[in-house]
């Protein structure tokens, strides 16, 4: 038996910070969507009981540190259930970048293991899951437009963006999440993006209120951390997209365009300034 999955990457359209937790964690806000960047998951049913991976890609560890590793672990411990797996991860999301490809990959996977060993568990299960994985995981499991709330893990579905493309540009360097939240002041931050403004942008399609209402309260920290970040944005700016905002915890650094040939052409002159530089649909979701 054998199953593939896509796993697709996400950006923030917004992303505030409310306080942080006596658990460590931050008290978030933000709004999530769905791009059309895709790692694809191959899973293949093995007899014996184990846990088999290998990617694509060097940059991502190969065994049990992988979240798509931890996602088969967590769901046989959680199932009981005592069959084996072979995961290959095609990765093409860049790592470390505020895509959230790892969590991705976490996700599809749940949702591959759920069919190939037909566990029968909902969305809503393999989400509560996917939550002790990783705060980006439950996401990443319905993979649509949603706001989301607590550690990330709070979620109410949205209706998809407004149609558009997205540039997406990443310096070499990776981000760590956990070093971008520690350098946040939380009592420092001076302009709070509004989550229900940008709901509301959603619900009437008004892609220019959606790129008015771009917010990152994460944006200064990682730019304070890389400079560079702030230079790609001024960028993106001058060569003409319509809204630009950093994703997650960065590095990378997103712009959104109507027309394709305007994105083809920021993609163009990116080139040379940054290492990864994509132009790819937005999509809202996923079915
Ligand atoms: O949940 P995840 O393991 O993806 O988070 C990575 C790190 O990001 C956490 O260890 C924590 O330092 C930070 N984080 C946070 N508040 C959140 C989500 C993540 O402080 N809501």
């Amino acid at each position: 038996m054998y199953v593939s999955e896509k796993a697709p990457a996400k950006i923030n359209l917004t992303l505030d910070v409310l306080y942080k937790r006596d658990d460590g964690y931050h008290e978030l806000e933000m709004i999530m969507t769905t791009i059309d960047l895709a790692d694809r998951i191959d899973l293949v049913d093995l007899s014996s009981n184990t846990i088999q991976l290998e990617s694509s890609s060097g940059l991502v560890p190969q065994d049990e540190r992988n979240l798509a590793y931890l996602a088969a672990k967590l769901l046989k411990e959680k199932t009981g259930i005592k069959r084996g797996v072979a995961i290959h991860i095609s990765k093409r999301i860049p790592v470390a970048a505020g895509l959230a490809g790892g969590s991705s990959d976490a996700a599809a996977t749940l949702r591959g293991l759920n069919k190939l060993w037909q566990l029968g568990l909902s969305l809503e299960e393999l989400a509560q899951i996917g939550a002790e994985i990783g705060s980006d995981v439950p996401f990443c499991v319905y993979r649509n437009t949603a706001l989301a709330r607590g550690r990330g893990e709070m979620l109410t579905p949205l209706p998809p963006p407004p149609p558009c493309w997205v540039v997406l540009a990443k310096p070499v360097h990776g981000v760590s999440t956990a070093d971008v939240f520690r350098n946040l002041r939380v009592d420092h931050i001076e302009e709070h993006p509004s989550a229900q403004a940008m709901a509301q942008a959603m619900k009437d399609k008004d892609y220019e209120a959606m790129n008015n209402l771009l917010g990152n309260v994460l944006e200064p920290v990682t730019m304070n951390m890389y400079p560079e970040v702030q230079k790609i944005k001024q960028k993106m700016i001058q060569f003409g997209a319509d809204g630009v905002l950093m994703s997650g915890s960065g590095p990378t650094v997103f712009g959104l365009v109507k027309q394709e040939y305007r994105a083809r052409r920021i993609v163009n002159s990116l080139n040379g300034f940054c290492q990864h530089v994509f132009a790819v649909r937005m999509l809202g979701y996923l079915d």
